[in-house]
């Protein structure tokens, strides 16, 4: 048997705990299947507490730096997080000195990618990062390795497992954000900071690592259009209910006759839709593609576990000497596509508008629309809220018909100015297929 794989691994928080738990377990199973042991030798965290692993018997660096410059390890394992700082010191160490590098760290990947694939490349070591996008399942190796034969047209998915934790715990249990959010802290699927999660960002990160993978395109996280959940209120999840839809916090790029249009937004999806059905923490990640038209994986897209499992396979990976470039083309050739403005995005809208309640005002928005030819699926006016002392203020919720980002929001400014509606307008893309 060849010479075991050394691994030293930086950041021991949950999934960090995961891999050292899933390469004890599995050991003799990984060594049968790599042809060489899968040692962790070293790890780096920034506190010695106790913890629920046993980590006695490795070597112990308070700095991970330290851990990634190391001659004693083959392997960096990165799970410190963060877009710079030390993640970054440690990844660019461990790559400049001939170390593979395996992460899950998305930020530091949108951000860094193309710069560290290409140290990757020079040093012909490995850039491990399936654990990065939707936790434990295996689209980037999907998309690297396994649709060469395919030109993908859209990628499409729930990306973050905090985001449809919420959603569907405020869908059935009609529980505001903060509640749900406190609990998907508790059971570790959150964000060191869960303003990436709830403001989109996290899956912004992820859609722009699926992005180039899929399009074989440099990533460039500013032309992704991001909305996050937090503006979403429960009469948007009941509304949304009522008419036939769920919502989901979606990350979508697709070519268009513009460009790569990359967004990431709550997203109404019919409710007999297979993503509709994809709850709690899970993700989903639909592939459009020429040869296998549509492929969608759903699985675990957070917590320690899952995660760990992608963690360990892209070990596995090096293990066995497996390397492909990290973005499925050396950097060089990726290319640099136009990317679509999100005014150019055409698509139906739901818009809920809360209006006072007086003659001329339906008339006036429903002008506005077709003013610029938006067609209009359904005009609902829900109910009178009662409230003694206030001008009366109503929700009215319009569906469209296919038409462009950059009418509806001219539609609406124009409403606006009409002096019919008492608060924004909210505003949620309808996805139909
Ligand atoms: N906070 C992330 C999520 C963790 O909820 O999806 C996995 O990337």
């Amino acid at each position: 048997m060849q010479q075991a794989l050394r691994i030293g691994i930086a950041g021991l928080g949950t999934v960090g705990a995961a891999v050292l738990t899933l390469l004890e377990r599995r050991a003799e199973a990984l060594a049968a299947r790599c042809g060489r042991k899968l040692a962790p030798v070293a790890v780096a965290a920034k506190t010695r507490k106790p913890r629920r692993i046993d980590v006695s018997r490795l070597a112990w660096f308070d700095d991970p730096a330290k851990l990634a410059a190391s001659p004693e390890i083959d392997v960096f394992v990165e799970l410190i997080g963060g877009a710079d700082g030390p993640a970054l010191r440690c990844v660019e160490t461990a790559l400049s000195s001939g170390k593979s590098v395996v992460t899950a760290n998305k930020a530091l990947l949108a951000k860094h990618g193309m710069r560290l694939a290409e140290l990757a490349e020079k040093n012909g070591v490995a850039l491990g990062f399936e654990a990065s996008v939707a936790g434990g399942i295996p689209v980037v190796k999907c998309l690297r390795e396994s649709l060469p034969g395919n030109t993908v047209t859209r990628v499409c998915g729930i990306l973050n497992g905090t985001c449809n934790y919420i959603l569907s715990r405020m869908e059935i249990e009609h529980l505001p954000v903060a509640e749900c959010l406190a609990d998907a802290q508790r059971l570790g699927y959150a964000e060191a900071d869960p303003a990436f999660d709830i403001g989109g960002e996290d899956t912004a990160h992820k859609l722009a690592i699926l992005t180039a993978l899929a399009f074989g395109t440099r990533i460039d996280p500013d032309c992704i259009a991001i909305e996050g959940i937090k503006d979403l209120s429960l009469a948007d999840i009941e509304a949304a209910s009522e008419l036939g839809y769920r919502i989901k916090l979606l990350g979508v790029a697709e070519r268009t006759a513009a460009g790569i249009e990359q967004r990431v937004h709550p997203t109404m999806v019919p409710r007999s839709s297979a993503i509709a059905q994809v709850m709690g923490v899970a993700n989903a990640v639909t592939i459009n593609a020429d040869a296998v038209h549509e492929l969608t994986l759903i699985g675990p897209g957070a917590g320690g576990m899952p995660t760990a499992s992608a963690v360990v396979a892209d070990i596995a990976d090096i293990a066995r000497g497996l390397r492909a470039p990290p973005f499925g083309l050396p950097v060089a050739a990726l290319a640099s596509l136009p990317r679509a403005p999100i005014q150019m995005h055409e698509g139906g809208y739901y818009i809920r508008l809360s209006v006072y309640d007086r003659p001329g005002a339906a008339a006036a928005i429903a002008a506005r629309m077709a003013e610029r030819a938006i067609s209009l699926e359904s005009i609902v006016q829900r109910r009178r809220p009662g409230e003694r002392g206030k001008p009366a203020a109503v929700p009215v919720v319009l569906i469209t018909h296919a038409t462009y980002e950059k009418l509806i929001r001219e539609a609406l400014a124009a409403v606006v100015g009409d002096g019919f509606i008492a608060e924004p307008p909210q505003v949620i893309r309808i996805e139909r297929e």
